[in-house]
């Protein structure tokens, strides 16, 4: 198993390290785990003046996983476009063709205090968004900022979904809630969107592939009040991808803390490159104070998707749950009573947990 890792920037590269001692556990365990460090983001760009050097994306495409931290710093915005580390992370995504994004969120209930809504409104929240990864107004053509006649600038980007793209991603949510508790909910605004009024006919045909799933439609407005309101209705929300990357960090807050949220971005063939959902947040970079503990859950999703290996999945997502248990909590996450610890210090904890 080769796993590409891609710590990238801000905190990437701490909350990586974490995720990397659990990997080495499970070496020394007699695990056959290889490791690939590559750069990524701002730290590509800085070596290689590309924000994904071509042997990172080599790298990756040999890989049989990537594990990524994050990109992004605020001292890059004001290069061009194609050299922001953004790019970098879309490219990749596209490139593997990682269309299927997976953002679950789930509660774990010592933290319900943590999370800013009623303990009551949160308490057993387990809900998974299925994200459209590599298409939508991300990467429509055209796009750009251009001069009009009249001297003013004008932005343009463009919202599309062709039929193929909008059945993949629905056949991914329709055959996870067919491991869960068969209900889909699709999100678009179909009310004003063309692009999204053919999303909504695609994935009511879909359904009829699946007679056990209940499917309900929901504009993405009303979706964004129901997550606040009354976020235990959902099972699993299908949407794409600017929807979707709006409502997982929506979500994510529901849980306490976007430190908490993994994520898995997968191909046709379950091949995967696995990420916290949050971002680099380089305001606490280099402080040792970050929240580990998405990255190191979406290493679990890692051993669930891309190796099938269910056993070592739910190893690592009990380590997190008795850490959490145990009353470890980074900044993010403390409450009063809680033990407040280090980004280190919350790797560790899940390393003799382990
Ligand atoms: C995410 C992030 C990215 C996205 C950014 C960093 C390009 O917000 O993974 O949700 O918009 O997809
Ligand atoms: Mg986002």
């Amino acid at each position: 198993m080769k796993i590409a890792v891609l710590p990238g920037d801000g905190i990437g590269p701490e909350i990586v390290a974490q995720a990397v001692k659990v990997l080495s556990l499970l070496q020394a365990d007699g695990m056959p785990l290889e490791t690939e460090q590559a750069l990524i983001g701002g730290a590509g760009y800085e070596a290689a003046g590309d924000p994904l050097p071509e042997a990172t994306f080599k790298l990756a495409q040999q890989a049989d996983a990537v594990l990524l931290g994050a990109v992004g710093d605020w001292k890059y915005d004001s290069l061009p476009r194609d050299v922001r580390p953004e790019r970098g992370l879309l490219r990749i995504r596209k490139g593997l063709n990682l269309f299927a994004n997976l953002r679950p969120a789930l509660l774990y209930p010592e933290l319900a205090s943590a999370s800013t809504l009623k303990p009551e409104v949160v308490a057993g929240l387990d809900l998974m968004i299925v994200r459209e990864l590599t298409g939508d107004i991300y990467f429509g053509q055209p796009r750009g900022i251009s001069t009009l006649e009249n001297g003013e600038r004008e932005g343009v980007n463009t919202m599309r979904y062709n039929e193929s793209e909008i059945r993949r991603i629905g056949r991914v949510a329709f055959d996870i809630a067919m491991k869960r508790n068969k209900k889909v909910c699709s999100v678009d605004k179909a009310n004003v969107l063309e692009t999204t009024e053919l999303w909504r006919q695609v994935m009511i045909d879909l359904a009829k592939d699946y007679p056990e799933v209940e499917l309900s439609h929901m504009y993405v407005d009303n979706a964004a009040m129901q997550l606040i309101r009354a976020p235990k209705q959902f099972d699993v929300m299908v949407t794409g991808n600017i929807f979707g990357d709006i409502l997982s960090d929506e979500a994510s807050m529901l849980t306490g803390s976007i430190g908490m949220l993994p994520s898995a971005s997968l191909d046709e063939n379950n091949k995967g490159m696995y990420e916290p959902s949050h971002g680099s947040a380089p305001d606490i970079a280099g402080k040792d104070i970050a929240n580990p503990l998405a990255t190191i859950l979406s290493l679990a999703m890692m051993f669930r998707y891309t190796f099938a290996d269910m056993a070592t999945a739910d190893r690592i997502e009990n380590a997190v749950k008795r850490v959490i248990a145990q009353g470890y909590r980074t900044g993010d996450i403390w409450t009063e009573g809680t033990t407040r610890v280090s980004c280190s210090g919350m790797g560790d904890a899940v390393v003799a947990a382990l």
